[in-house]
């Protein structure tokens, strides 16, 4: 079974609370995102492997450890571009692919339009980005995707999170550890996370 991993930074809870006020404007929701997906990949980074190598500082050579290319941010469209640039910021030798998915309306199934992916994610490891993690369809789909490209090292980091997502990709995904920074209550019945923050993308592009 996987990892759920549930932020509890202060930071990471202030800046949440925030994100889900309605009267949040877009500005101010977007930098919101970006500053929680960066306290984030702090804690979804910390198990990166580091090689050794010489520095020479301006007194005396010494021994450094560096994080070599070794990581593939996968976001989700629409919302989950909204992580990237703080991941990127992070690790600025990461690859960026890009999963296209919108949920159908009425079934609330994922449906695939778009897809590009670094040719070596296999050798990578994945961070799939999104910030809501509702029915969790629209994460399985994208773990499959980038699995079915080989990909073996795969985390998923959503901002927002229902039990039933989590247990959606846990089910499917055992093998991938979750990181998100609120475990909400449940979904309502038009499958919107509650108390949520309604609809990431629109809140993000506005396109309400
Ligand atoms: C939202 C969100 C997730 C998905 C979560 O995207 O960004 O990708 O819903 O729902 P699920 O866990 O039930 O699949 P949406 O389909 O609204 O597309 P958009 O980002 O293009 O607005
Ligand atoms: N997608 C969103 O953007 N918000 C939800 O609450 C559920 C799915």
């Amino acid at each position: 079974m996987s990892n759920l991993f549930v932020m509890e930074h202060p930071l990471i809870k202030h800046k949440v609370s925030i994100l889900r006020n309605k009267e949040t404007t877009v500005k101010e929701f977007r930098e919101l995102v970006n500053e929680i997906a960066l306290l984030m990949g702090y804690e979804a980074t910390k198990d990166l492997t580091l090689t050794e190598v010489e520095v020479e500082t301006p007194l005396v050579k010494t021994k450094g450890q560096v994080v070599e290319k070794q990581v593939a941010l996968v976001p989700i469209l629409r919302a989950g571009l909204g992580m990237v640039e703080a991941l990127m910021s992070l690790i600025p030798a990461a690859k960026v692919g890009h999963v296209g998915l919108y949920r159908d309306h009425d079934t609330l199934q994922p449906v695939e339009y778009y897809c590009k992916l670094p040719t070596d994610i296999e050798e990578r490891q994945v961070l799939v980005l999104d910030p809501m993690l509702a029915t969790g369809g629209s994460s399985a789909a994208a773990i499959d995707v980038v699995k079915k490209r080989g990909a073996k090292k795969i985390k998923l980091m959503c901002i927002i999170a229902a039990p039933e997502g989590v247990k959606t990709v846990q089910d499917a995904h055992p093998d991938v550890d979750i990181y998100v920074a609120s475990l909400d209550e449940k979904l309502n019945e038009n499958g919107y996370i509650l108390p949520g923050l309604g609809d990431a993308g629109d809140r993000l592009f506005g396109t309400l």
